[in-house]
């Protein structure tokens, strides 16, 4: 079967998407659709159900020495290795997962776009007191969406170390009509090079400078403009400047590109990609050079597929992809954008025989059509009811590099007033980022709807963009928002979305 057919299969079987939803099991398995019963309706419970499938973990953070594929580094992670272990799981089980802290700081882990009971969401002083070094937190809690997802600490800069890893919620009515699936990891890294993601915050808000006095008046406006500098050059600048780090390693699943992690299988065999961007300040363009990527998930949600060369992966980010493999061997890469230091991240797919690209191979696709969030549509089965908003939030993304200060509606997070909401209430956000750089916007325990109706957790927000974003108000608790740049949020840049009576 060629490609194209191929894939002409594949958009034909998830245009029947809908139909499969009136409960048709023999419809043809061309690739993944959406849950039968589409997302849950209702809160999911903190304790299991009768006959309800646990999936049991340990996970134990604590200090290592991780071989990077050349560079060594003194780190923090879950077990051995960064990423961590793989938590997975199928749409509808409950997950009782403890974390060991063998770390001497304190510690929580947050379930990063699971729509979860609030107890389970890892926020320290929200939902939950640290887990201090020596103890041991049990998370428990129904996952009841499928999708890509991670999981990572809510404390501090950790999230910069290596505690991040993979959780893959599979989808019961899956077809799986592909022959492999790849998890794929992206981050940035400096722990161990001689600074710590703790140095890193200190640095960045020494070379800040001194607040300004008289409060938060400074906040706002278009701060960040002094900080035009390293984004430059003269390709399309979508993200204007989007970082405040210079690294010196990107990694995919772990390792630098010099010795890079490599996935085998058959020419012409299909493969299904799951894209995760763990990263704390880097947003990455992502491609495999000879090849398309057809999009089918974004933030775990089905979308109608698109055909692109490259995308791009804000902080926090997960896109899915199906690929079918040429013959030979390809460079599958991660571009940090607006970043000229540290070179990329690089992964190899082998389905032959061939000469490895080199480091610093860079793909043609890289600058071909790199899909943006707000090109995909949802998957007609993900797509919110039509309904006017019950209420409207406003959230103002604020902050500069000089003084390193970041916030949202006038204050940084613990003086900002929080937003408030009610259950069964559907929310309109109205964000508007007032900075010169762009932000990944992060919701705990919920999914919004872009305007396009495109279902995500986590949205890059350009520089000065607004967007407004809905959500159904169906999960009771106390949750976050918050720039998934680790920086800016330690720096200030979250504020508290709480349910009131
Ligand atoms: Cu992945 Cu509150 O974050
Ligand atoms: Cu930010």
């Amino acid at each position: 079967m060629t490609g194209m057919s191929r894939r002409t299969l594949l958009l034909g079987g998830l245009g029947l998407g809908a139909a499969a939803l009136t409960g048709c099991t023999s419809a043809p398995a061309a690739g993944p659709v959406p849950s039968a019963s589409g997302p849950m309706p209702t809160l999911p419970p903190a304790t299991p159900r009768p006959g309800q499938r646990i999936v049991e973990q340990v996970l134990t953070a604590k200090p290592v020495t991780l071989d990077l594929g050349g560079p060594t580094v003194p780190t923090w992670a879950y077990g051995d290795t960064a990423p961590g272990p793989l938590v997975r799981a199928t749409a509808g089980d409950f997950l009782r997962i403890r974390l060991d802290n063998q770390l001497p700081a304190d510690t929580t882990i947050h379930w990063h776009g699971i729509r979860l009971h609030n107890k389970a969401d890892g926020v320290p002083g929200m939902t939950q007191d640290p887990v201090p070094a020596g103890g041991s937190f049990t998370y428990e809690f129904t996952a009841p969406d499928p999708g890509t997802y991670f999981f990572h600490p809510h404390v501090g800069v950790q999230l910069d170390r290596g505690l991040y890893a993979p959780l893959i919620v599979d989808d019961p009515n899956e077809p799986g009509a592909y022959d492999a699936e790849w998890v794929v990891v992206l981050d940035d890294w400096v722990d161990g090079t001689g600074r710590t993601p703790d140095d890193v915050l200190a640095k960045l808000i020494a070379d800040g400078g001194p607040a300004p006095s008289g409060g938060m008046g400074g906040m706002g406006g278009m701060g960040g403009m002094d900080h035009g500098g390293h984004g430059g050059g003269n390709a399309p600048q979508p993200w204007g400047d989007a970082g405040d780090v210079t690294y010196p390693y990107f990694l995919i699943n772990g390792r630098v590109p010099t010795a890079p992690a490599t996935f085998e299988a058959k020419p012409g065999q299909r493969v299904r990609i799951r894209l995760i961007n763990a990263a704390s300040d880097t947003i990455f363009t992502v491609a495999l050079g000879g090849h398309r990527l057809t999009v089918t998930h974004s933030d775990g949600f089905p979308v109608e597929p698109q055909e692109v060369d490259a995308l791009y992966l804000g902080m926090g980010e997960r896109y899915d992809a199906l690929v079918t493999l040429d013959d030979g061997v390809f460079p599958l890469v991660a571009r940090p954008f607006g970043k000229t230091e540290g070179g990329q991240g690089l992964a190899l797919v082998r389905t032959g025989s061939g000469q490895a690209p080199g480091p610093d191979v860079s793909p043609a696709e890289l600058a071909g059509r790199i899909l943006l969030a707000t090109d995909l549509r949802p998957h007609e089965s993900v797509r919110l009811p039509s309904r006017s908003p019950d209420a409207t939030a406003h959230m103002s993304l604020e902050g500069s590099m000089s003084p390193y200060r970041w916030g949202i509606n006038g204050a940084p997070f613990g003086q900002n007033q929080p937003l408030t909401v009610r259950e069964g209430q559907r929310l309109r956000l109205n964000v508007m980022n007032m900075t010169m750089m762009t932000h990944p916007l992060h919701l705990h325990g919920h999914t919004f709807a872009l305007p396009s109706g495109l279902r995500k957790d986590t949205v890059l927000l350009a520089p000065m963009q607004s967007m407004a974003l809905e959500l159904d108000a169906d999960n009771v608790g106390d949750w976050m928002v918050h720039c998934h740049n680790i920086y800016h949020a330690e720096a200030g840049m979250m504020i508290g979305l709480l349910y009131r009576g």
